[in-house]
């Protein structure tokens, strides 16, 4: 075949590039993109990692600083964990590749914990699948659930649930909670909000960002809806069972028989078993469903690391599991009194007292301040990196997680630098 003189090859591409060009982005990542080039000042979508690497710059150069920002229980992974993980790492290593659902051998540990908590019988075979981290598992069920336009109900202040729904081009309708009837989930409200696009509702309980644990009635009322209106349900419970004066956790699988075959159940290795770098979740849901996301992951990560799969196991024994939660609930319950009584007796502050998880959301609206300027000023003043509320849905709040081991020092810096900042005036 004749080959084209290199000059005309130039000059063609020469031209090409005088034309304007395509968008390289599709329209939903370069929004995405847009708002994250902005999000060292807006803070928005991820103003955690901006205000965490800020302090680890901070750190770097000799400061010293409490970081609070990322939701973190614990670094400490547990050692029947890394040993297990050692023991196999060579066989794994050099062993198969998991299926893409997850090894067998997990999927049957998960299914029996969850048979073992909440009475609900799972078929290991096609109701669970393994991912990395749960922020993957929504992305998966977002990316196998939603059409464009589709509509999904998102309580706020939360977690990012809305980010999947966009990559996949459905529509996110907030339902605003209020603080002033402590979050409360009224399906009435709920209810108001349902169209025919609606595909599904995402719950997070206990909540992140406010701490709050769904009581039963809430979850009834929110099951009816699904039933009446053939609603998808996925409920985040990557905090289960982390409630604190004694109150009974109730996770929406004990509505299964009123919402079918339309429940997700999503939860994570992270929180629960302080496994933050093996970046394990996990999807329990129809088959249909999770067939979908199989897919989805076949042909994305073609499946997670067997060898971090295997290490996980024994987190799951039911005694370690017990022992391991009642150590925790401990340890946050205590240090969410210590900031309770610390925080909220500070004139211009106002907060809900958590009732599980690791994390505060405290109202510091009245400084005349946006979120991220006060997260930058706690970090300046404090030297406490904590996460800014506009990322949650949450303006004018800062939430502050209590897992780090040096809690209790970090509200006393956190309140001596509010009052600082209330004695300084308008
Ligand atoms: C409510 C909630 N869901 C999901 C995640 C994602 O966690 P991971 O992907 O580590 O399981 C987080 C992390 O902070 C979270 O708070």
């Amino acid at each position: 075949m004749p080959t084209k003189p290199l000059r005309s090859v130039v000059a063609s591409v020469e031209s090409r590039t005088k034309m304007r060009r395509r968008p390289v982005l599709a329209k939903q990542v370069e929004a995405l993109a847009r708002k994250y080039a902005a999000m060292e000042t807006t803070g928005e979508p991820f103003g955690t990692v901006v205000i965490a690497e800020m302090g680890q710059k901070l750190k770097e150069k000799g400061k010293d600083i409490i970081f609070c920002a990322e939701s973190i229980i614990s670094t400490r992974t547990p050692d029947a964990v890394i040993e297990e993980t050692q023991r196999n790492l060579r066989e794994m290593a050099q062993g198969q590749e998991a299926p893409f659902l997850g090894l067998p051998e997990l999927r049957r540990s998960i299914c029996d914990r969850f048979q073992g908590l909440y009475g609900e019988r799972v078929d290991w075979r096609d109701e669970v699948i393994v991912t990395s981290g749960s922020m993957q598992a929504e992305y998966y069920l977002m990316a196998a659930l939603i059409n464009p336009g589709d509509e999904v109900i998102t309580p706020v202040p939360s977690f990012f649930f809305d980010i999947p729904v966009r990559l996949a081009r459905g529509r996110c309708v907030y339902l605003r909670l209020q603080a002033s009837d402590n979050y409360l989930h009224d399906e009435r409200r709920f209810e108001k909000l349902i169209t025919k696009k609606t595909k599904l509702i995402t719950l997070c309980n206990p909540h992140n960002p406010t701490g709050r644990v769904l009581t039963s009635e809430e979850l009834a009322g929110i099951a009816e809806l699904a039933a009446k209106y053939d609603l998808f349900v996925m409920h985040d419970q990557v905090y289960e069972r982390i409630v604190f004066d004694g109150r009974p956790y109730t996770p929406m699988v004990k509505f299964a028989r009123e919402i079918g075959d339309r429940l997700i159940s999503i939860s994570s290795f992270s929180k629960l078993f302080n496994m933050i770098n093996y970046r394990l979740g996990y999807a329990i849901g129809p088959p249909e469903v999770i067939r979908g996301m199989e897919m989805i992951q076949a042909f994305s990560s073609m499946g997670i690391p067997s060898l971090l799969q295997k290490g996980a196991v024994p987190a799951l024994n039911r005694d370690f599991e017990d022992k391991h939660i009642l150590a925790t609930i401990a340890r946050l319950q205590k240090a969410r009194d210590y900031a309770a009584a610390r925080l909220g007796g500070l004139e211009g502050l106002s907060m809900m007292k958590p009732e599980g998880t690791n994390l505060l959301l405290v109202d510091v609206s009245s400084f005349g301040m946006t979120s991220m300027e006060f997260c930058k000023y706690l970090l300046r003043e404090a030297g406490v990196a904590c996460a800014p509320g506009v990322a949650y849905h949450a303006e004018g709040h800062v939430r502050i997680s209590m897992g780090s081991e040096r809690s209790e020092e970090a509200i006393d810096k956190i309140a001596t630098a509010i009052q600082k900042l209330k004695a300084r005036g308008p």
